[in-house]
């Protein structure tokens, strides 16, 4: 930035005296608000602070892309310590509070998001606008980055909107929508967009006529609620302490940002914050939530090979083939973003049951307001189904999701490629058969691609895209587009029996298995994973995709992998025998009932007894060694990622890591198996596989890319 390319232009005063500050970062999509910025906005303050003919002030986007994205992460990059990082707070919060000690009403006209930074400078003014537009919201992220708001943030929210609502937005990083935002006090007036602007400087007119006043506390539905609650020190104590609790619950305390957002909070002052926000900024768990941060916005310039000069197709219709689990789940999420959907299954209650699916996520969006009863029956409208393949015809993309079997997906391929356009895309969602066998009869491979899903579609952010040698370029576009079309982050990989994800996930769920055969109690098993930071141990995640659609899986991969995998000797066939498929028909690895995990006295999860008697090892009685179970646990998912590499089925390593953290559930402070090897070292890595080879065989064989980086001392990122 500088002054002869400025970001920042002063529109002069109207005839009420109201000026207009506009922001346009040059040559950024987004505003962002970066270190160079600041003399920008101390030299339009002075500005400001000596013209007497401006009576107000609004705070403006030019971009219609939204009002600020937040802070520049390069800044952050570049910073070596933790008092280097402070004095960054520092500057920030005294740009904030420049802008706070203007002697004029000062008011920002939020479209768009004003996320972190953005939001502080929001809340340094002294009221807000916000459009009423689905595209507008207002968050403090900065904890999803190991962070906590560093430019005024903790001392200006709890102020603005109560302690519990500052709270909640700090340690979830949620996103306000303009409509919640006016009912917690965190914005002044909501208006359609096109009003936005005429609406903040009529209220910045108004303030300075003294004919509203500036908003300072909370709205308070219950004022004796508020007093008991945050109105008084032993209330904001118990709110703290209730926060805290909850936080290490849920985070078992791996999170240092969450704790410390709660400690400066209570201090509530701006040296602490900037204190915390230096520390904080040195954690391992921010350079790996912000190593995923950089993944994301890499990968979503890639769409994947040969796609540059190409486009991909506009589509407005999918056919989507199987309205089970995964069917339905789609189609929900596909209608939810504007597509229309027609769905094909063996019967009408298949249909039935996905509409249910659908109305069922669309009434729970309706009940956080994210839409009225309008936005709901405008979703259901865009799906229809029945079973033939009435309507599949004007399909661009159809999506297969029918039971995992090969002839069975050819068979509906050759169905489907008999009566489509002709460019139609056959899409799949297979679990782990390669793409290239499902196209092997059909008339046109370069058509067809495989489109992996994870479950459930409307919660789980990645779609991993399988390419063959055979697919075009425009249909990997198109395809790669669809998911984007769906909110979904997307990798795009090579084919192979088990693509990425599902391979890396493999050696995870099979040495489950592996500890369960040695003795380990299944509790065990899984605290070992979530005390590594997976979000839930491999045999609750058993449970949850269904016992049945894992053992499918693993048969599959042995099919493709035999002796190299080394998978555990199969005690799934007895498991299956007894009908014992997971949390879906209330008997698994944990006891169910209803579909609802039964609680013991201290609300842990209850294991089935009765599953040991097909374990050898017995009742799981042997000592928990976690580290070591940890280390089994954890490196043969690296070692098989560094492996998918290796042979050019992931395309970089930024996939790797997003499509291992957003797909299965790779510890996300750690930032991903690729950025766990640069962590700890390649050497470290393959000394710790080779420990584990000699002790439990090949299945922990290093693979070559690893040896190699170890022995060159070379990082997998520069
Ligand atoms: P599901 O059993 O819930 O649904 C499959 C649906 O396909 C059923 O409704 C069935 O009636 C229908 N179907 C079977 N033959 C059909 C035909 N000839 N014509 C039309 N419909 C037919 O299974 P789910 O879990 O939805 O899995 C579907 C596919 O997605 C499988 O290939 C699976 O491996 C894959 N997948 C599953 C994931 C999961 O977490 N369940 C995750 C990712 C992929």
């Amino acid at each position: 930035m500088s002054l002869n390319n400025p970001a920042l232009r002063l529109q002069p005063a109207d005839g009420d005296g109201i000026a207009i500050l506009w922001i346009d970062c040059p040559g950024k999509k987004v505003n962002t608000l970066s270190v160079d910025l600041m003399p920008e906005f101390e030299a339009v303050y002075n500005a400001i602070a000596a013209n007497a003919a401006i009576k107000g002030l609004v705070i403006a986007s030019a971009k219609d892309t939204g009002f600020i994205a937040g802070a520049d992460l390069d800044d952050l990059g570049q910073v070596s310590s933790a008092a280097d990082a402070e004095k960054l707070s520092k500057g920030a919060q005294e740009g904030m509070n420049r802008l706070a000690a203007l002697q004029i009403p000062t008011v920002a006209a939020i479209h768009g998001e004003a996320l972190g930074g953005g939001l502080e400078l929001a809340l340094a003014c002294k009221a807000r606008v916000a459009s009423e537009h689905r595209k507008t919201k207002l968050a403090l992220p900065e904890v999803m980055l190991g962070l906590l708001p560093g430019a005024g943030g903790t001392v200006r929210l709890p102020k603005l909107v109560g302690l519990a609502n500052a709270l909640d937005m700090m340690l979830t990083g949620r996103n306000i929508r303009a409509s919640k935002a006016l009912k917690m006090g965190l914005v002044d007036r909501t208006v359609p967009p096109l009003q936005l602007l005429d609406a903040a400087k009529a209220l910045a007119r108004d303030l300075a006529h003294g004919r509203v006043e500036p908003k300072k506390k909370p709205p308070v539905k219950d004022e004796v609620q508020h007093f008991l609650l945050e109105g008084n020190p032993l209330g904001k104590m118990v709110v703290l302490r209730e926060a805290r609790k909850k936080v290490i619950k849920q985070t078992k305390g791996m999170y240092p940002a969450p704790l410390r957002i709660l400690d400066v909070v209570d201090k509530g002052t701006y040296d602490a914050e900037a204190k915390g926000f230096g520390e904080l900024l040195m954690t391992p768990q921010s350079a790996g939530l912000r190593h995923l941060f950089a993944a994301i916005t890499a990968l979503k310039k890639d769409d994947g090979p040969g796609t540059d000069s190409t486009r991909a197709r506009p589509v407005q219709r999918v056919g989507m083939l199987g309205a089970g689990l995964m069917g339905a789940g789609i189609a929900t999420v596909l209608a939810d973003n504007g597509v229309e959907v027609r769905l094909k299954d063996r019967d009408h209650t298949a249909i039935a049951k996905a509409l249910d699916y659908a109305r069922t996520v669309y009434g729970k969006a309706k009940k956080k307001r994210v839409y009225g009863q309008a936005g709901v029956d405008e979703r259901l409208a865009r799906i229809s189904g029945g079973v033939d393949w009435a309507g599949f015809g004007r399909a661009e993309v159809l999506i297969e999701a029918v039971f995992e079997d090969l002839a069975l997906k050819q068979k509906l391929l050759a169905e489907f490629e008999a009566l489509s356009r002709v460019d139609g895309i056959f899409a799949t969602n297979t679990s782990a058969i390669p793409i290239a066998e499902i196209a092997a009869q059909a008339r046109h491979p370069e058509r067809v691609i495989g489109m992996h899903f994870f479950s459930p579609v409307e919660k789980m952010p990645l779609v991993e895209i399988i390419v063959t040698d055979q697919t075009a370029p425009e249909v990997t576009a198109t395809t790669v587009a669809v998911a984007r079309k769906m909110g979904k982050h997307v990798i795009v990989v090579k084919d192979c029996a088990g693509f990425y994800t599902t391979r890396a996930l493999v050696p995870y769920m099979s040495e489950a298995i592996f500890m369960a055969l040695d003795g380990y109690s299944l509790l065990d098993i899984d605290e070992a994973a979530t005390r590594v930071g997976f979000p839930v141990g491999p045999i609750t995640l058993s449970d949850e995709v269904g016992i049945d659609v894992g053992v499918k899986v693993l048969k599959t991969i042995r099919q493709y992998y035999g002796e190299r995998m080394q998978l555990p000797p199969d005690v799934s066939g007895k498991l299956l025998e007894e009908g014992r498929y997971g949390r879906k028909n209330n008997k698994g690895f944990y006891k169910y009932k209803n579909g609802k995990s039964e609680l013991d006295n201290d609300g842990r999860k209850i294991i089935d007894d009765t599953v040991y008697k097909h374990l050898p090892g017995g009742k799981g009685s042997k000592h928990a060694d976690f580290a070591e179970m940890g280390d089994r646990l954890v490196l043969g998912l690296v070692n098989e990622a560094a492996l998918c590499l290796q042979e050019g089925i992931l395309r970089d390593a930024y996939a790797g890591d997003l499509g291992a953290v957003m797909g299965i559930g790779f510890p996300p402070f750690e930032g991903g198996p690729f950025r766990y090897v640069d962590r700890f070292g390649a050497r470290a890595i393959v000394d710790r596989l080779r420990a584990l080879e000699s002790k439990y065989g090949k299945r922990f064989t290093p693979c070559a890319l690893l040896v190699d980086l170890a022995a060159k001392g070379g990082k997998f990122y520069g």
